[in-house]
């Protein structure tokens, strides 16, 4: 098969198209014949030698993918009935840049009806680790203000920050954002988001309150760190939670504990990557439960920026490191 492999690690253009072996499935494992691969900034931050797949993971970059069931154990946990030949999409832990994948049957849901297979290589990785972090880990609409609990996103302009916008405000809650341009948030606020803050000339802390009537938000999900964890905590409501999930701004920041206890915050977060193929059968559920419908309505759909052939990925890794993107780019196998 064909696939992208990570020659070195370096600038993009070390991703080359190469021929490898198919996978063979495991116990409990599908092979999928790939019609399209979503891409992930974790896929660049591999690329460069600073995300290395989980043990056991293949080396061939790639979280998440859409196609066809080719061949496959499935005599276990079945939850959605998917059978061989059926157009499922899926969450990897590796090896999604190449004409066909394999990974846990539990972790492939239908394709949405009326999506596209390239539509639906760009759900998983960002539906998986949004759910898992906003409304499990954050626990938004769970705490005291329930349905009125609101979020901001940080990067909302990003493949995980148009979903979590958009899941937010499906499921009733008040949603802020910010981004780097005014037409990044523009598209923030066309997805739902109240407002949309440009955190290049304008104070994401200071706005934030202001919409709250000096309250706070209950919910932050930050791609940033560093230096954006003490406005953050300015920013949360009391008994607010602040899930980090990346640390893009520097993973080191000076907290004020006091600040903690007194206003009862909680500081959280997750690397969805490792985590066991259990606990994404847990999340594949509750998005099948939860969100497929509203993506089968159109309340939530796939925001896609850019296609390329796979044949492109370095075009596709430059241009996510430009960040001149909003929503997902996807590679598609002819
Ligand atoms: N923990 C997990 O399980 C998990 C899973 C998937 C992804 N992630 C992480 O989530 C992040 C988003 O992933 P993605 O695939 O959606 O990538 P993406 O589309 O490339 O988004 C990256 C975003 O980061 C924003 N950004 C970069 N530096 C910033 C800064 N200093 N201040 C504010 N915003 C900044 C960019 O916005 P502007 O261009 O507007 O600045 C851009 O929208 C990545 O860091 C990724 O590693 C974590």
């Amino acid at each position: 098969m064909r696939a992208i492999e990570i020659s070195s690690f370096g600038a993009p253009e070390v991703l080359r198209l190469v021929e490898r072996p198919r996978p063979v499935p495991a116990k409990g494992e599908v092979l999928i014949r790939v019609a399209a691969s979503g891409v992930n900034r974790p896929d660049v931050i591999q690329r460069q030698g600073h995300y290395a797949p989980p043990p056991g993971a293949s080396d061939i970059p790639g979280l998440e993918i859409a196609g066809v069931v080719e061949a496959g154990d499935l005599s276990g946990d079945n939850p959605f009935g998917i059978a061989i030949g059926d157009p499922v999409c899926a969450l990897l832990a590796g090896g999604g840049y190449a004409e066909f994948a394999a990974g846990p049957l539990v972790q492939c849901l239908p394709v949405p009806k009326g999506l596209s297979l390239v539509e639906a290589a760009a759900l998983p990785e960002t539906f998986f680790t949004v759910w898992s972090n906003v409304f499990d880990r954050g626990g938004l609409g769970r705490g005291a203000q329930g349905k009125d609990e609101t979020l901001l996103v940080q990067g909302g302009s990003s493949g995980i920050g148009v979903t979590a916008i958009q899941f937010a405000r499906a499921l009733g809650h008040r949603v802020f954002a910010t981004a780097g341009s005014d037409e990044k948030c523009r598209a923030c606020e066309a997805l739902g988001a109240e407002v949309a803050i440009n955190y290049r000339t304008q104070d994401f802390v200071e706005i934030v309150k202001a919409r709250t009537q000096g309250r706070g938000v209950d919910v932050i999900l930050d791609m940033v760190a560093g230096d954006y964890v003490p406005r953050e905590l300015n920013a949360l409501a009391e008994d607010g939670r602040l899930v980090l999930i990346a640390t893009l701004g520097g993973a080191k920041g000076q907290v004020d504990f006091g600040q903690v206890m007194r206003r009862r915050l909680i500081v959280t977060g997750s690397t969805l990557r490792p985590r066991p193929v259990e606990f994404k059968a847990q999340v594949a559920r509750a998005l099948h439960r939860t969100i497929w419908p509203l993506v089968e309505s159109g309340r939530i759909r796939p925001v896609i920026h850019s296609v390329f052939p796979a044949s492109d990925a370095a075009r596709a890794h430059a241009l996510m490191e430009s960040s001149a993107h909003i929503g997902k780019i996807v590679l598609t196998w002819d």
